[in-house]
């Protein structure tokens, strides 16, 4: 089973987090909740007082016994430990700083540094008119160049983003938001996917990526693949384990 990071953010949809991660932990991995300070308001920390499961947040980087030489950059150490990161919800704020490079946060730097021939699952919420906004597609392109593999399509819509995605950074596993009455009373796409659809697209990738030792291929989205490599994944970890509060 796979070591997860499961990056949370201050959308509403924070609250069913903690339901994510013990459905992640039921499913046999070990997960690590980094949550930003807005996720904080929205959902308790004691919420993620789930055995195999442990907190990280932005003062957890910056002790105050200060940083000597030597000791280990919790987010480095952390992106080392993991087999994939997770991040549900992605709120419009975080995606931002994921397209343009901001890492000023635990979860931000853990990205920025993020070694992409492992899976990040992104599942994005928020209202309606943020979804729609074209930010929302000029943030998701920019991803898909830095990331994806050329030649990157030009002109392509906000609806076609996980396909998009699938093709061509497969290693980004976008999860589309659902249409439904959102919490702020809109209705409209932006609602973060079903727990049990997210924990289900994470629980595929991690059994196809575990059937052989040689480049099982792993399911997307969209119903295609891509080549996991097992030396990449799952099985190799060199860096010491994370121990959070
Ligand atoms: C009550 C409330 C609900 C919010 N819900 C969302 C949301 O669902 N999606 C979103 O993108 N932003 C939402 N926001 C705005 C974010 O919390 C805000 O942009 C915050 O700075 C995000 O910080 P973070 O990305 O570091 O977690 C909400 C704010 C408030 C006060």
């Amino acid at each position: 089973m796979a070591r997860l990071i499961l990056g949370v953010t201050g959308s509403v949809a924070a609250v069913k987090a903690p339901a994510l991660a013990w459905a992640l932990r039921e499913a046999g991995h070990e997960v690590r909740v980094v949550a930003t300070q807005s996720a904080i308001y929205f959902v308790r920390p004691d919420a993620f007082d789930l055995e195999g499961v442990g907190l990280l947040r932005d003062e957890d980087e910056w002790p105050e016994s200060g940083y000597e030489r030597g000791d280990p950059v919790g987010h480095i150490e952390l992106r080392r430990w993991a087999d994939a990161l997770v991040v549900a919800p992605l709120d419009a704020n975080t995606l931002a700083k994921f397209a343009l490079g901001l890492s000023d946060n635990y979860l931000t730097c853990v990205f920025r540094a993020w070694d992409f021939t492992r899976p990040v699952f992104l599942a994005p919420a928020m209202n309606t008119m943020m979804w729609e906004s074209p930010v929302t597609l000029r943030h998701l392109r920019q991803m898909l160049e830095d990331h994806g593999e050329p030649p990157i399509p030009a002109g392509w819509r906000l609806d076609e983003a996980s396909t998009v995605f699938a093709r061509y950074a497969p290693r980004i596993i976008l999860i589309p938001p659902q249409s439904k009455r959102l919490a702020c009373g809109d209705v409209g796409a932006g609602a973060m996917a079903e727990v049990d659809r997210i924990a289900a697209i994470v629980g595929e990738w991690s059994d196809r990526a575990g059937v052989t030792a040689d480049s099982p291929e792993v399911a997307v989205p969209d119903g295609s693949t891509i080549r996991e490599d097992k030396a990449e994944g799952q099985a190799t970890h060199r860096g010491p384990a994370i121990v959070p509060r």
